[in-house]
């Protein structure tokens, strides 16, 4: 296994080649359902439901769950899609799919799906962690990615779509998690005693949950870290702008996204897996923060561009 290498290859042969239980933690965002042509035989993405769809992607997480270490975690981005009808593309009465969140690239709607209504939400992200979940990973969390500055659509009938998921999923119930290295600063309100209570109601001997012998010791509202400020354990919504890449790659997740993932998820000198590597961030953002990479990415064009994006931004660290 050749650390901080990107295999120009399908992600489903290239993980099989891969040892068990080698991997720290793996930050990947696969293709969205049916958003946009990537230009390569094999791609996943373009399959005819979003059932196959889902299917396919299960058979890839099953492969990162047998690489990764039994303490390894998994951060899943992933975004919806809508099946919609195709105004002036052909009858409005067939139903096609549509994204959710329409960023960039060649779109493709052309799908006819059965199951579905014309503007029903599809439910990808959470139809995938399910998957995930019955297959034997942990699903720990649903972080939401909150985007101030979302793509403009021209629905009148919902709101803007501005969001999109990150799932944390792990292989064990214990697994490594650094939360002090992602903690946020927080608002002191000026009070002197730093330890949250229960209200009263809770703490007086009379009391049904003290009765019950529910546990009511105190949790802590805030600390300080090392530098004397106020921080606090990080929140599930992270506001992190959209960033245009000059490269043009379609969907790069931003730096600033995934910095965190790395950052709680791999120690240093470890290893991040990203098999959906397009232009190369996972990789970028691993070498600044000193952890190795393993990449999979299919067309090789995206390869070059993540080669050029590493040397470039930190030559020094390659
Ligand atoms: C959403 S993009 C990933 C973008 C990446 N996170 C970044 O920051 O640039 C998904 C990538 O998966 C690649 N891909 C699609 N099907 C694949 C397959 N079967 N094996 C490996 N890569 C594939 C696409 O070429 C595309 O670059």
């Amino acid at each position: 296994m050749e650390l901080n290498k990107i295999y120009n290859c399908d992600c489903l042969s290239g993980l099989k080649t891969l040892p068990d239980n080698s991997i720290d933690c793996c930050v990947t965002s696969p293709p969205y359902y049916a958003l946009r042509d990537y230009g390569c035989d094999g791609q996943i993405g373009l399959e005819p439901t979003p059932e196959l769809y889902i299917e396919k992607l299960a058979e890839v997480f099953e492969e990162v769950r047998r690489v990764l270490k039994p303490d390894g975690t998994l951060w899943l981005n992933i975004g919806d899609s809508y099946a919609g009808s195709l105004k002036g593309k052909g009858s409005n009465s067939e139903k096609y799919m549509q994204p959710a969140a329409s960023n960039i690239g060649d779109i493709i709607t052309t799908y006819n799906l059965s199951n579905y209504k014309n503007k029903d939400l599809i439910g990808i992200p959470f139809m995938l962690a399910f998957a995930l979940r019955s297959q034997g990973w942990y699903l720990r969390q649903d972080i939401i990615w909150a985007k101030p500055n979302p793509m403009p659509e021209s629905v009148t009938d919902r709101c803007t779509k501005s969001h999109e998921y990150i799932f944390l999923l792990t292989k064990s119930a214990n697994y490594y998690f650094d939360n002090k290295a992602i903690e946020e600063l927080a608002a002191y309100d000026g009070r002197h005693n730093l330890n949250r209570y229960g209200s009263d109601k809770y703490r007086t001997g009379d009391t049904g949950l003290q009765q019950q012998n529910i546990n009511v010791k105190t949790t802590e509202r805030w600390r300080t870290n090392d530098s004397g400020n106020f921080v606090r354990n990080k929140r599930d919504v992270w506001f992190v702008p959209t960033k245009p890449m000059k490269e043009a790659h379609f969907a790069a997740f931003p730096q600033a996204l995934i910095k965190d993932c790395i950052l709680a998820g791999c120690p240093e000198n470890g290893i991040v897996l990203d098999c959906f590597m397009g232009s190369g961030t996972t990789a970028v953002v691993a070498r600044k923060f000193y952890r190795n990479y393993i990449g999979i990415e299919l067309n090789p064009k995206y390869i070059k561009i993540a080669e050029k994006r590493l040397n470039n931004e930190l030559g020094m660290f390659l």
